[in-house]
């Protein structure tokens, strides 16, 4: 006491402080305390009083009476907490805080029954946090028989979309011998009113008429109007649930997706959605329903299945359905997935089967091959375009020694056809030139080939034609140089004597040069003809100067013997590799 005495002289804020958060205390906790008495709510006259009829719906709000109130409940108003209401049963002493129960809510600043109970009656106290310190509301709930209604009729109503409809007052039915004038409507909360947006709504005899009924006209509609008894006034406060519907459909489901019997590709142990999508009309009720089967049985609770659903689509709606696998089995892959689709006109089904998804690596084995296959066609292009380079590259480095242990002395046998001087005059290198210079010259001193050249190497001293077969047998080539000069002349004995030993000895062969062009003359021998025909002559560009013509030297170089040791000397298969890559590049 001394305490407090101190703490008033001194703070008198805070005083005031502890007995504001006292009186919310016994606010909140106003339950417990029986009989609460409402400190600054006693003297309070209430200020609003209501009848309502037993098992309907009805809706309070915490407002006081105005004039030009156009709600009579604001469902998104505030915070929750700071609307508090008690209420006092007739004719039952103590005050109690309202609680939620399963027909009495309290959503936002309004407390709704939902239906209301004639032992509902009484007086109702609100408040909101500093707007409304204390409300009385006085409340009297009386039977229908009681407040006299006559066909009060039902709380619900469905009205057709796109039709004409009236929507009546059901309170109106209620008080007959009472006139009943200035009825307000509210919809949702709000009051109705004739707007000239849309002129087919219309007030007739207490009732809205409209002339065309829209999605957007259903939701809980209110009506209110005054009556007095004995002086004192009352509001009388009815509701009605409104609908808006369409026709029944008179289609049974349509399955949009899967279409028929769909397969479906899936992968073992992993999980999968089966999916089932199904436009259904526009129905009343709770006929509807999806349902996904394995074949044909109901073993449907081992799939895991969700539906989302439309409440309020006038046009019909699509529906999802889907089932979840949470792995797939071999059991699976060897079932019928039934999609089960139903209204009250019919029913549509669908089925989805599994397929083995095909490995990933089948793809690349695919890339492989066809990979493999490329290089390969690239490689063998690359191989005949450069064939011989290869064959030389081989030789020089792998290809063991042809030349060695043969017992021959020369590479080549050189035969072509001497020219007279007046010849050599001409603009072309002519074949003379060609045998004994720019042959020897490349063969010898480049490729470090021996020739043999009749009048160069071989002494005279014999007969012409043993001295000629002595040489080409002492030779491992013949190189004949073919002109006209040469076929028509003398010298095709050389060619001929250079077939015989050829045919003679295995190693001897023939590398023909087409010189200049020819005419081969009927007198030949046939063996000649048969040569010239069937053996491989290299062209020499005449035409060309005298600079080196590559590819000519290549053909010669590949028809003469395996000589690996003359030029390079080494056999390494890197020198091999090296080069080969040096090729490749080009
Ligand atoms: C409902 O309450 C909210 C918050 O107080 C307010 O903003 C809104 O205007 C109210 N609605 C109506 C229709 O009065
Ligand atoms: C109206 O008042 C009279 C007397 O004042 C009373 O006898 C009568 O019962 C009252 N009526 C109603 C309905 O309360
Ligand atoms: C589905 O409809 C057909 C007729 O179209 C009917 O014979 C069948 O019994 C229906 N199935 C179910 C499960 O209702």
């Amino acid at each position: 006491m001394v305490l407090k005495e101190n703490i008033s002289e001194y703070q008198p804020k805070l005083i005031k402080t502890m007995i504001l958060t006292f009186y919310w205390i016994l606010v909140l906790f106003g339950t417990e305390v029986s009989g609460i008495n409402l400190p600054g709510c006693s003297h309070v006259k209430p200020q609003v009083r209501y009848r309502a009829i037993s098992d309907e719906e009805f809706v309070l709000q915490c407002a006081l009476p105005h004039k030009h109130a156009t709600n009579i409940y604001n469902n998104s108003v505030l915070n929750q907490h700071e609307v508090k209401w008690f209420w006092c049963q007739k004719n039952k002493g103590h005050l109690k805080a309202v609680e939620g129960s399963s027909n009495i809510t309290l959503q936002g600043d309004a407390l709704w029954f939902k239906p209301v109970r004639e032992n509902a009656s009484g007086i109702y106290i609100c408040m909101i946090h500093e707007k409304i310190p204390c409300l009385k509301i006085v409340l009297e709930v009386q039977t229908k028989a009681e407040a006299k209604c006559a066909g009060y009729g039902t709380n619900t109503l469905h009205l057709l979309a796109g039709s004409g409809n009236s929507i009546a007052c059901p309170g109106t039915k209620c008080y007959s011998h009472i006139d009943k004038v200035d009825v307000r409507w509210y919809k949702d909360g709000r009051q109705i009113e004739y707007r000239k947006t849309r002129k087919s709504l219309k007030f007739v005899d207490n009732e809205i008429y409209l002339k065309t009924t829209y999605v957007q006209d259903a939701g809980i509609y209110i009506c209110d109007y005054t009556i007095f008894d004995n002086t004192t006034r009352w509001t009388m406060r009815t509701a009605i649930t409104v609908e808006v519907i369409a026709k029944n459909t008179i289609h049974p489901p349509n399955i949009l997706h899967p279409s028929g019997v769909t397969i479906l590709e899936a992968e073992l142990g992993k999980p999968l959605e089966l999916e089932c999508r199904v436009q259904f009309g526009f129905e009343r009720g709770t006929q509807k329903r999806v349902i996904w089967k394995r074949d044909n049985e109901n073993i449907n609770e081992k799939l895991n299945q969700e539906t989302s659903v439309c409440p309020r689509c006038l046009k019909g709606h699509v529906l999802r359905h889907v089932a979840k696998l949470e792995e797939v089995t071999e059991k699976d892959l060897r079932s019928n997935f039934i999609c089960f689709a139903q209204n009250s006109v019919g029913n549509a089904t669908a089925v989805i089967q599994l397929k083995k998804k095909r490995r990933v690596f089948f793809l690349y084995i695919l890339c492989s091959a066809i990979s493999i296959l490329f290089a390969f066609l690239l490689c063998t292009a690359f191989i005949y375009q450069h064939w011989i380079e290869i064959v030389l590259m081989y030789r020089s480095y792998v290809a063991h020694n042809e030349t060695t242990e043969d017992g021959k002395e020369f590479d080549a046998f050189v035969s072509y056809a001497k020219t007279d001087s007046s010849e050599s005059d001409s603009a072309f290198i002519s074949e003379e030139k060609f045998a004994l210079e720019i042959l020897p010259d490349m063969l010898e001193n480049k490729y470090g080939y021996k020739l043999c050249i009749l009048e160069r190497d071989i002494l005279p001293g014999g007969a012409y034609t043993d001295e000629v077969v002595t040489a080409i047998k002492q030779s491992r080539r013949a190189i004949i140089i073919l002109s006209p000069a040469y076929v028509s002349g003398p010298k095709i004995f050389e060619l001929q004597a250079a077939v015989n030993c050829a045919l003679e000895d295995k190693k001897i062969k023939l590398v023909l040069i087409k010189f200049q062009a020819f005419q081969e003359p009927e007198t030949l021998p046939p063996v000649v003809k048969k040569a010239l025909r069937i053996l491989p002559v290299i062209t020499w560009k005449s035409s060309v100067s005298t600079a080196p013509n590559k590819k000519f030297w290549k053909y010669m170089h590949y028809h003469m013997p395996v000589n690996t040791t003359k030029v390079l000397g080494n056999c390494s298969l890197k020198g091999f590799f090296q080069r080969l890559f040096s090729l490749v590049r080009r």
